[in-house]
């Protein structure tokens, strides 16, 4: 825990309902206490009450602006000011497109939506390439990916688990000989970590990597 604001907002959240797993808290304040100090553009994928948009407003900067998306219409209910509401699907290629064009690129983009497998990775593709060069890309609830009714299954290799263990290697590409390719991802990222239901991208960038050696003076 960092300095704990968002476990204590949670823990005495009077206000919307927010729906979220509670091990979660810890890996927001790890991986988002970096953008507190200054104005930063958040898009979640899944507003439902509103609850987590709103706490996402009180916990970054007072000048940043919240998205969310959600294909419900009763969600745009939850736009109040700094909160901007946008209806559609998360697969919506020309809807997303619309989104990054009036708010993007993004610092930190959260996929809470339908944790439907194809969704995820489909909206994973689209989106990755629009958060800002040091940004992250957090996706919640992967224990879908072992859920058939959300298109999954334990080593299932279309399954978001098999998917995202696969960027492990492009995350490496430039260690690896024959065809295989370096790629913008490979490029553009720095870690993924994967926690029980939750895997975190962040992206930092790469240039040219090499080792080095040093030693004492005898
Ligand atoms: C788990 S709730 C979001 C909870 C909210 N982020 C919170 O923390 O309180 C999931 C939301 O995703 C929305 N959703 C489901 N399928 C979607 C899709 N294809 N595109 C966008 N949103 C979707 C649902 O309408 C629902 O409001």
């Amino acid at each position: 825990m960092e300095n704990g604001f968002l476990h204590r907002y949670f823990l005495n959240n009077g206000d919307k309902m927010i729906h979220k797993w509670f091990h979660y808290f810890d890996i927001y304040e790890h991986h988002f206490d970096r953008f507190r100090d200054r104005p930063v553009n958040i898009l979640e994928i899944g507003v439902f009450k509103g609850g987590s948009l709103q706490m996402w407003k009180d916990y970054f900067h007072k000048d940043s602006t919240i998205v969310g998306i959600d294909i419900n219409p009763k969600c745009k209910a939850h736009e109040q000011d700094g909160i901007h509401v946008r209806i559609g699907s998360q697969v919506d290629e020309e809807f997303l497109a619309d989104v990054i064009i009036e708010f993007g690129p993004f610092d930190i983009i959260i996929d809470d939506g339908s944790h439907e497998n194809p969704h995820v990775i489909k909206t994973f593709d689209l989106m990755y390439p629009h958060i800002s060069n040091t940004g992250v890309y957090l996706i919640e609830d992967m224990h879908t990916s072992y859920w058939p009714k959300y298109g999954g299954g334990l080593l299932k290799p279309d399954s978001m688990i098999e998917h995202f263990k696969s960027k492990i290697d492009e995350l490496n590409a430039v260690h690896i000989s024959g065809d295989f390719k370096v790629t913008d991802f490979t490029r553009t990222t720095s870690s993924i970590t994967f926690y029980d239901s939750v895997a975190v991208f962040e992206k930092r960038p790469q240039g040219q990597r090499h080792s080095i050696k040093t030693r004492q003076m005898p």
